[in-house]
Order: C-alpha cells, then sequence, then structure tokens
C-alpha cells in the first residue's frame, strides 16, 4: 500500500504539478553572426522577477549557433550587461586572439569582433564568458549557449539532424535561487535543474531514431546521465568529434563543461513516457553531485538535496513517427587516429592541490599557484605534442579544460579509458587521488603576447584561480595571429608616475578606457594624437588599457609598479 501511494504521488508530481513544455533555442547560421548581450529578467516562479542575462531576443540563454567545418565566420559581439565581459568558444581550435579568454575583454556598451576559420569536427559544442572571476555570475545568470559544428564527415551519415525535432539541443544546468528570486552562482544548495532554462521540462520526441545533445553548463554539479528503466542508448559523440562507432551505454557521467551526443531508439513507443535522469546516486564520494558526508544537524545547509540522489531532468513524451524517421543505428561513424604516446616530445605534470586535505570549496590550485595573469606557466612550441599528466591530491573531483586543442584520455591511474572517453576531449574529470594522463597537439596558432587557458570547470574553482595559462610559441613556421595589430605605443610599462599612450597611425579620435583586474573603470577619456594619463594614486597592479577608434581596437596590459 505504501508503495502504491508513493507511485500515485510520484505520478502526481510529475504530470500535474508545473510541468513545463521544454524551451529550445533559436538557431543562428551562416557567416555572420550577431550576439547582444543584455540584462534581462524572467519569471522563472511565481512571487519575484529573476535577473538574468540574455542574448538577443532571449530573455535566458542564448540562441544556438550552427558552424560548418571550413567556414571562415565573423561574430560580433555587443556587450549590454552594464559590466565588463568577454565571450569564449569553447572546445574551438581558434588563434588566441579569438578565443575570447580573460584578456579578451568588452567594456560595457562596446563590442568585438573575432574572425575565425572553423577547423573543429561535427560536434556539440559552446559559448560562453570566461571574465576574472566572474565566468560563474555571468554564465549562471544567463550567459550561455549552444555552438553545432557541421561538417562532411557527419552529413554523410544516416543521423537525426532535425534540430528540436529528432535533433535535441539540451543545456542542462543545476541552479541555486535565493528567497527572492535570484540566481546564486556560487552557491552549493543548486536544487533545481533546469534544461534549456526550463524548470520540470517536458519534451515531445518521435517513436523513432533521436538524438540527443547533452551539454553540462553547471557552474559545478556532476550528472550521470540514464533513462528509466535502465534503457540502453548509444553515444555517438564527445566534447570534439563523433566516436568511431557507437557506444552502447545505460549511463553517461558529464561534469561542467563535458558535452555527449546520444542516440536513443523510441521505436514503436507512441504514447508512452520515458525520463532522463541522474543517477547521482551511483556517483563516487567526492564529485560535487554524488553522495556527501553527513553533516551535523547544526550546520546551516551546505549540500543541494540532489546530492546522491536519482532524480529526473527531461520528461520524454513519445508521440507518432515523423515522415522520413531514421530508422537505425549507424554501425560506425568518423574513423579518427588519436596521437601516438611515442610521437609526445613533451611532457607536463599538473597537481591539483589546496591548502590542505580537509578543504571541501577550495581554493583549490594547479602545482600550489594560483592564476596569475602576469605569469605565463607554460610556453609550448608550436607543433608539440605533449602529454599532461593530471593528478587530484585534493577531497573533490575537478573537471580540467584546457583551451586551443583537442586530447585524447592516455589512461587514467593506469588504464585505458571506457570506450566513451575514447574520442576526441577537451574536459576530463580527475576524481581525487587519481591520476589521468591526457595528450594533445599544439598546432596551426602561435602567438606570444595572448595566452590561452586551462583550468577547472567547477566555475568557482575557476574564479577563485584555479587556472594556468600558456602560450604557444614559433620561431619560423606557424601562423601569427593577432587579428589586429596594435597602432598604439603604450609606455613605460611598467610605470610609476604616468603613462603615455601615443596613436601611431594617423590621429583620430579613440575612446580610452582603463580596467582593473576586476573589470572596473578606473579611468575613462578620449584622446587623438596622444595622452597623459597620471597614475601615481593607483594601486599597484595589472590593468587593462582598452582604445578605439574607426579603425582599430585593442587591449593591451600594464603594470603599475612602485
Ligand atoms: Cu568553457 Cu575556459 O572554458
Ligand atoms: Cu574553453
Ligand atoms: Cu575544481
Amino acid at each position: 500500500m505504501k508503495q502504491v501511494l508513493a507511485l500515485v504521488f510520484a505520478f502526481y508530481i510529475n504530470t500535474v504539478a508545473g510541468q513545463h513544455l521544454l524551451y529550445i533555442p533559436d538557431t543562428l547560421s551562416g557567416t555572420t553572426f550577431n550576439l547582444t548581450v543584455h540584462r534581462d529578467s524572467l519569471q522563472f516562479f511565481p512571487g519575484k522577477i529573476t535577473q538574468t542575462l540574455g542574448v538577443n531576443s532571449h530573455k535566458y540563454l542564448a540562441p544556438t549557433l550552427i558552424f560548418r567545418k571550413g567556414d571562415s565566420i565573423s561574430i560580433t559581439v555587443n556587450n549590454n550587461i552594464g559590466d565588463t565581459t568577454t565571450m569564449h568558444w569553447h572546445g574551438l581550435h581558434v588563434a588566441p586572439a579569438n578565443d575570447g579568454g580573460p584578456f579578451s575583454m568588452i567594456m560595457d556598451g562596446m563590442s568585438w569582433n573575432p574572425q575565425f576559420v572553423v577547423r573543429n569536427n561535427a560536434a556539440t559544442y559552446w559559448y560562453h564568458p570566461h571574465m576574472m572571476m566572474k565566468t560563474a555570475e555571468q554564465a549562471i545568470k544567463g550567459d550561455a549557449g549552444m555552438i553545432i559544428i557541421r561538417d562532411e564527415a557527419e552529413a554523410a551519415l544516416t543521423l537525426p539532424r532535425t534540430y528540436s525535432i529528432d535533433d535535441i539541443p539540451l543545456i542542462i544546468q543545476s541552479v541555486e535561487f535565493n528567497t527572492f528570486n535570484q540566481f546564486m552562482p556560487t552557491g552549493m544548495v543548486d536544487s533545481i535543474v533546469l534544461v534549456n532554462g526550463t524548470d520540470s521540462p517536458y519534451v515531445h520526441a518521435p517513436a523513432q531514431i533521436v538524438r540527443m545533445r547533452l551539454l553540462n553548463a553547471s557552474g559545478e554539479r556532476t550528472f550521470n546521465f540514464g533513462f528509466t528503466a535502465n534503457r540502453s542508448f548509444s553515444v555517438i559523440a564527445n566534447d570534439n568529434g563523433l566516436l568511431q562507432s557507437p557506444v552502447a551505454a545505460t549511463r553517461i557521467r558529464l561534469s561542467p563543461g563535458e558535452r555527449a551526443e546520444l542516440l536513443i531508439d523510441l521505436t514503436g513507443m507512441n504514447g508512452q513516457i520515458i525520463q532522463l535522469k541522474s543517477y547521482a546516486s551511483e556517483l563516487p564520494m567526492g564529485i560535487q553531485g554524488g553522495p556527501t558526508m553527513p553533516m551535523p544537524s547544526w550546520s546551516p545547509p551546505m549540500n543541494s538535496p540532489l546530492n546522491g540522489i536519482d532524480f529526473n531532468v527531461l520528461q520524454i513524451n513519445v508521440g507518432p513517427q515523423t515522415t522520413s524517421p531514421v530508422t537505425a543505428i549507424p554501425t560506425t561513424l568518423v574513423p579518427d587516429t588519436p596521437y601516438l604516446e611515442a610521437n609526445a616530445n613533451a611532457t607536463r605534470f599538473i597537481n591539483m592541490t589546496a591548502d590542505s586535505m580537509m578543504v571541501m570549496d577550495g581554493p583549490f590550485y594547479f602545482n600550489h599557484n594560483l592564476f596569475d595573469m602576469m605569469r605565463i606557466d607554460y610556453r609550448i612550441p608550436l607543433n608539440n605534442t605533449e602529454i599532461w599528466t593530471l593528478m587530484d591530491s585534493t577531497m573533490v573531483a575537478h573537471p580540467f579544460h584546457i583551451h586551443d586543442v583537442h586530447f585524447y584520455i592516455l589512461d587514467r591511474n593506469g588504464l585505458p579509458p571506457s570506450p566513451v572517453e575514447c574520442g576526441r576531449k577537451d574536459v576530463v574529470l580527475v576524481q581525487s587521488m587519481e591520476t589521468v594522463r591526457v595528450i594533445a597537439k599544439f598546432e596551426d596558432f602561435a602567438d606570444t603576447t595572448i595566452p590561452y587557458m586551462y583550468h577547472c570547470h567547477i566555475l568557482m574553482h575557476e574564479d577563485d584561480g584555479m587556472m594556468g595559462q600558456f602560450v604557444v610559441t614559433s620561431e619560423a613556421s606557424g601562423t601569427s595571429n593577432v587579428i589586429k595589430n596594435s597602432g598604439f605605443s603604450i609606455f613605460p610599462n611598467p610605470a610609476q608616475q604616468a603613462v603615455h599612450i601615443v596613436n601611431t597611425t594617423s590621429p583620430e579620435k579613440t575612446i580610452i578606457k582603463i580596467v582593473d583586474e576586476l573589470g572596473r573603470v578606473i579611468y575613462e577619456s578620449s584622446f587623438e594624437q596622444s595622452t597623459t594619463i597620471p597614475v601615481e594614486h593607483w594601486a599597484s597592479g595589472i590593468y587593462f588599457v582598452f582604445l578605439a577608434n574607426e579603425q582599430q581596437m585593442t587591449t593591451q596590459k600594464i603594470i603599475i609598479n612602485r
């Protein structure tokens, strides 16, 4: 009887209490993209309206960008959020100047125009800001979107690819709201799961083979996805491309930043309902989202009620077939040749550390160092093939992410990775006391002026400084890729009393803004030929000088040092 009641109750919750039709972001495709990030608000819950960030017409989240491999694209990012930001193309192999890392700041009211050739293989990628100490705040408030890359190899396969019909984008985020219905981007009590910004979502899917693109865009939570009744599915792609052949699975674990594409066969299920769930009870302790240590009753709530339990992520209402359904899962996908360990010509060792073994919420470090914008951690010769050994000496698992390249996992504690993890990746979850070796090749882009980042993709760990930076250097070969060379000279640097800025091209009205490391605007003015800025009262530290006129736009670093 008890069980029946529980079942009835579960049914009531699932079907009556506030289920919402899954929101599907619209798409932008072509070669020219215009993105305006703005402040907005959305009624997530009854009562107070929630302050959000959105892109273009979206009040929360961003349009899905569809890129074709080989296309030369140009993206204009307009910043209208009332704060400094950046925009990073997560997983894309682009030059540092186009990567949108912490150095490519876009001041409020300004825009940024990266241009690059799409070189990545077909897969699911994403975009989000990368502003120093503000990534969590800006991404969780809604400044994030999906990128779908298509290419010829993928197009040659019989796969579902009708967006929102049999190819469903799922941006999954666990979030915390305070009692005034506002986002708590760094909160640990992330008890609401949003899919494409929809709370308690359901989606209609046809009774045939359906593709789902899963992106874990959460600040910290790892999901252990599966379907009700342990229904089997096929994983066809991970972070950076299609696998060589589909891998049958009943679970796929995704930590923050990771993506996967699944095929699920719903043939003959018209009228039925299944759930995409996170089987978080099966995660080991130490992974954020898994079971937690019991806390004394007097301590304030530190953990989300979702930790360590199985919960629904998305309800799937199966409906009639479409007119031209995909009816079979291909047996092979796209050939790929992982980099060979024998070809590696350098190794790096990254130890994930904390002040003590008891630390659960940071700060965490790489090799005992906090991120420092003035320190280049690695100088990597162009075309190096490198093995990075990632060791987690803390109590919690960290999703390690690197910009510029994709990598292959060589081993986890000496054992080969699972078949799902065998393809091209750009995030790997490293568990407490685990050692993971990955191999990557640093091709195409050398630039010693703007670094690439590597960091933990738990956004609060990243914002707290669990990040490092590298430059790729080239002597003779390789493409140097500073998009616009600066026509300004700034001196002396480091400065003590004053900074002089001279426009070395033709004089014209130039806007100047100087911001500190936190993105606060310290100085704002304009000049034509040259200007002198007294800085003797400024705190020692790093500042960014942002210069823009009709001809060019640049951000340069200066140091005030006395
Ligand atoms: Cu998803 Cu450094 O980024
Ligand atoms: Cu990235
Ligand atoms: Cu971390």
